[in-house]
């Protein structure tokens, strides 16, 4: 049977991009496969940060994956620094690696450029989480369409670890997308993310969201309510196809083609079919809230299963290298 591994930054509450592009998708495949999932507390540390802050932010992810619906019986869920394994075998890979590679990340380019002074932990970033992989030696990695460059490192990590030691032990890791890969910010010029601050929370009320929705970027053809507008172009359409059936997509396409809706007409529909979705998951993250003991106990439970296999692939690793 396959095994499915993801990872995700504890950049505290998940917002629709991530769960989206992402989470969501977790939760269906625990259904079918062995799933493991962890917050990756160690990529979240190669710039500055409160350490107390990261604490809240990696509690508050648990949170929220745990009420998005990954369920603790099926799947194994933990925070990556509880097994250490991950660092030690992103050293080794260090040594496999090819500095250029490395360099020419598309995510390093961006960060690098954004920051003042630039970690060698940002340039290794992509190593470790080849290591977060072929740790578990997982076969199929669903994430959203950014985290593809990382993935095809890692596949080159496998192959050339394999070739230097004359072995097969690490599988290639595919990348397993959605057709929500990629969900634009409520700016509709970028990426949503958290670090750019056009996003939409996952627990946030309905108030907060409507508050978000009415300003976003539609179709700017649409100046007037009475200008017809093209669907396709426009982020808020996009974000109907996650949220509403087909019948209600159609009818939105058809109204924004005709005006024979406004955008905020538009924009009251979506917020009615993401409520649907999101509001029981804001019930199920406030229970958890009230019974920390659970989220505790869930990602012990999940950080011990994850460790004996992370110890039983580097006992393999050190010996086929030459280590001890
Ligand atoms: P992170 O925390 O940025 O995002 C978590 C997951 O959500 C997806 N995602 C999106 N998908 C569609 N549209 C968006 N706007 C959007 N924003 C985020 C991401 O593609 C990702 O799947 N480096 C990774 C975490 C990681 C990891 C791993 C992933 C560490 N080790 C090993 C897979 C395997 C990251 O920062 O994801």
């Amino acid at each position: 049977m396959s095994r499915i591994l993801s990872g995700i930054q504890p950049s505290g509450e998940l917002h629709i991009g991530n769960y989206l592009g992402a989470v969501k998708n977790w939760v269906e495949l625990q259904k079918k496969y062995e799933c493991i999932y962890f917050i990756a507390d160690y990529h979240a540390i190669t710039g500055s940060y409160e350490p107390a802050d990261l604490r809240r932010r990696t509690r508050q992810m648990a949170v929220s994956l745990l009420a998005s619906g990954l369920d603790p019986a099926k799947s194994t869920l933990f925070v990556q620094s509880m097994v250490p394994e991950h660092t030690e075998l992103t050293w080794i890979f260090s040594s496999v690696t090819p500095l250029g590679e490395l360099e020419r990340q598309t995510q390093y380019k961006d960060k690098s450029q954004r920051q003042e002074s630039v970690s060698a932990g940002l340039l290794m970033y992509p190593v470790l989480q080849a290591a977060d992989v072929l740790l578990y030696r997982a076969d199929l990695i669903p994430v959203g369409e950014d985290q593809v460059q990382h993935l095809e490192l890692a596949r080159e990590v496998a192959r050339r670890w394999n070739a230097k030691f004359h072995s097969d032990f690490f599988p290639e890791p595919k990348p397993l997308l959605t057709a929500t890969r990629r969900i634009m910010g409520l700016d509709g010029q970028a990426k949503m993310s958290k670090s750019l601050g056009n996003t939409i929370g996952l627990l946030e009320s309905p108030e907060e969201v409507w508050a978000k929705l009415r300003p976003a970027m539609t179709d700017p053809a649409r100046v007037r309510r009475t200008d017809p507008g093209t669907p396709e172009i426009c982020n808020i359409y996009h974000l109907h196809k996650a949220f509403n059936d087909e019948a209600t997509v159609e009818h939105v396409a058809v109204q924004c083609r005709t005006a024979g809706w406004g955008c905020l007409d538009c924009k009251k529909v979506l917020l009615e079919g993401m409520m649907r979705e999101l509001t029981p998951i804001r019930e199920r993250a406030c229970e958890l809230e009230a019974r920390p003991g659970l989220v505790t106990d869930a990602l012990a439970a999940g950080a011990a299963h994850a460790g004996e296999i992370a110890r039983s692939t580097m006992a393999t690793v050190r010996d086929t290298m030459g280590l001890r």
